[in-house]
This record gives structure tokens, C-alpha cells and sequence, in this order.
């Protein structure tokens, strides 16, 4: 275990064992699916779950990325700025979007809005984690791999100032990390 962590939430092995289950529920869930199946990740903390994902994947998809930073907009809402787009026109395609957290809900809302906005016929969310206690906005994703109680996490792609994202499990810090 890395020396920063004071205690694994979730391990690699339960983490794979997730996957595999929600593989299996989203290969039920577009199996009639006629238009294109897009995984769209947000970079970059989606990237490890996206890799573990698709490995128990049997449709036909393609995957892409979006990069984006959210700003304060109005006092309840958050808007966000495209720094990576999609590189293909998603209109009339089925869009997975790969989510490491859903925590305030605030990057979910704006990005289901912006992929709706572009056309895409239908969005459905996949999240590795959750945390309820913290929405703001009622957003919620469509598959989930864990809720977690109101702690920071990080590792298997989640980071505390860019650090531990490859880290293959899902851990709390040290408290004197954060000081
Ligand atoms: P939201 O817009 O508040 O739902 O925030 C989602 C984003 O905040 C995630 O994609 C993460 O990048 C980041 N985030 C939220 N909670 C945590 C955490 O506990 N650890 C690391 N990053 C987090």
C-alpha cells in the first residue's frame, strides 16, 4: 500500500469483479441497439475504468475522450469549457458516458447537456463511484459500480493535485496530506 493512503475503500480485485458485472449489464442493455454505441471518457480520471471496462465488452463500439474544466457559472450552476472535444459527429449514435465520480453532479449535467445538444439520440451514464451525500443537482448515473460515503478518494485514476491516479485501488489520504 502507498504510504500516503490511510486506508483501501475499494481493491483491485473488487474494482475487476465490478467491471466484469457492469460489463455484463451494459452488453444486456444495448444488445438490440441498431445506431452506433460510443463510450465517451473524460479525461483523465475515467481513463483506468474505461481500459477495465471494455475488456468485458462484447458489442460492436468505439471509444473517445473529452477533456473539460468547470467554472462557476451562475450561483447553481456550473458551466463547463471543452479543452479536448470528441473527434467524430455524434448524432444519432448511443453515447456511454465513462464517469470515475459523480460527486456534486455538476460535471455530469452540463456534459449530458452538451452531448444532447450535439445531437446524440440517447445518454446513459456509467460511473465506477458515487457519492450521494454530495449532490447538488439531480443528476444520477444509469450504471454504477460503488457508492461511497463523503470522503476524498483517490487512485484507479482519481487524484489529489494530479498525484496517485495509477494507483490500481481506490484509497482515502492521509489526513496530514492534505495539510
Ligand atoms: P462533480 O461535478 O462535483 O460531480 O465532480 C466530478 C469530478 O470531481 C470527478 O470527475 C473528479 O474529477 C472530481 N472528484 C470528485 N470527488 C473526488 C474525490 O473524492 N477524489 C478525486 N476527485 C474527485
Amino acid at each position: 500500500m502507498h504510504q500516503d493512503i490511510k486506508e483501501i475503500l475499494i481493491s483491485e480485485e473488487e474494482i475487476e469483479k465490478k467491471c466484469e458485472e457492469l460489463g455484463s449489464i451494459i452488453n444486456d442493455h444495448y444488445k438490440d441497439a441498431k445506431d452506433p454505441i460510443i463510450f465517451v471518457a473524460l479525461l483523465k480520471g475515467s481513463v483506468p475504468f474505461l481500459a477495465r471496462l471494455i475488456k468485458y465488452i462484447d458489442l460492436d463500439i468505439e471509444y473517445d475522450f473529452m477533456d473539460v474544466s468547470s467554472y462557476a457559472g451562475t450561483e447553481t450552476t456550473r458551466d463547463i469549457r471543452i479543452l479536448k472535444d470528441l473527434d467524430r459527429s455524434i448524432k444519432d449514435t448511443n453515447i456511454l458516458l465513462v464517469e470515475d465520480i459523480v460527486d456534486t453532479g455538476h460535471t455530469i449535467k452540463a456534459i449530458i447537456k452538451l452531448l444532447e445538444n450535439k445531437g446524440a439520440k440517447d445518454v446513459k451514464i456509467v460511473s465506477l463511484l458515487d457519492k450521494p451525500s454530495r449532490r447538488e443537482v439531480d443528476v444520477y448515473a444509469d450504471f454504477i459500480g460503488f457508492e461511497i460515503p463523503n470522503e476524498f478518494v483517490i487512485g484507479f485514476g482519481l487524484d489529489f493535485n494530479e498525484k496517485y491516479r495509477h494507483l490500481p485501488y481506490v484509497g482515502i489520504l492521509k489526513d496530514e496530506i492534505y495539510q
